[in-house]
């Protein structure tokens, strides 16, 4: 299966799609296109570093959103991409990209959705958020995406417990290593393996 990776930032998580490319269980899959929101996301190099294509569309460089939804939509098309993931990826996706990749485009998300999720609630800031409220256990959800943010059917969700003297920061690092870098290859695996189905806005796993 052919899948195109979006990002923002660092890309810790595409980093863990391309190391099970190579030694995990993704060895069947292709990263066919890496599309950033930011010219200086490092995940950018982490793409240059591996071979992979990679493009940058920022919707502040085009005339109009619907513009650059369109070109997004026929830049995934045509690099042969079934699926799209989102790995740090910061831009709520237009109309024409959610609906021409619908239930197949899926997003990490840094907290156990519906807690700490939707707009503005990324990076440290679920993280401070969890802290804040006093939750004994966090972790990561993998879901699918429609028009709202972290809004389409949970796929898959990993915890870690809240420890004494955690900070955001050591619960993001966490969360990231114990649970978004396993459960965001394995969300890929089920699906290139045509085990995840969705009905009424639920997704089910048959394992
Ligand atoms: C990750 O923690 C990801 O879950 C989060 O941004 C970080 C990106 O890190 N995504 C969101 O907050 C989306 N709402 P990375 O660039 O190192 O993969």
């Amino acid at each position: 299966m052919k899948i195109a990776v979006f990002v923002s930032g660092g890309g810790t998580n595409l980093q863990a799609i391309i190391d099970n490319t190579k030694t995990g269980i993704l060895k069947d899959i292709e990263i066919v296109l890496v599309l950033s929101s930011s010219p200086s996301a490092y995940a950018l190099t982490r793409a240059a570093d591996n071979g992979i294509p990679s493009v940058v569309m920022r919707a502040a460089d085009y005339p109009s959103r619907e513009q650059w939804d369109s070109e997004m939509a026929e830049c995934v098309q045509k690099s042969g991409a079934e699926l799209i993931v989102l790995a740090g990826y910061l831009s709520l996706l237009g109309p024409k990209t959610v609906s021409m990749y619908s239930n197949r485009i899926i997003n990490i998300h840094p907290a156990l959705i519906p807690s700490f999720c939707g707009a503005g609630m990324y990076g440290i800031k679920p993280h401070k958020a969890a802290l804040a409220r006093g939750v004994k256990v966090s972790g990561a959800t993998v879901h699918f995406v429609n028009e709202n943010y972290d809004d389409g059917p949970i796929l898959l969700q990993k915890s870690v417990d809240v420890l004494p003297g955690d900070t955001p920061e050591t619960l993001q690092k966490r969360i990231m290593q114990e649970c978004e870098w396993k459960i965001l290859p394995k969300a890929i695996r089920l699906i290139a393996d045509g085990k995840v189905s969705i009905e009424n806005n639920i997704a089910y796993v048959t394992e």
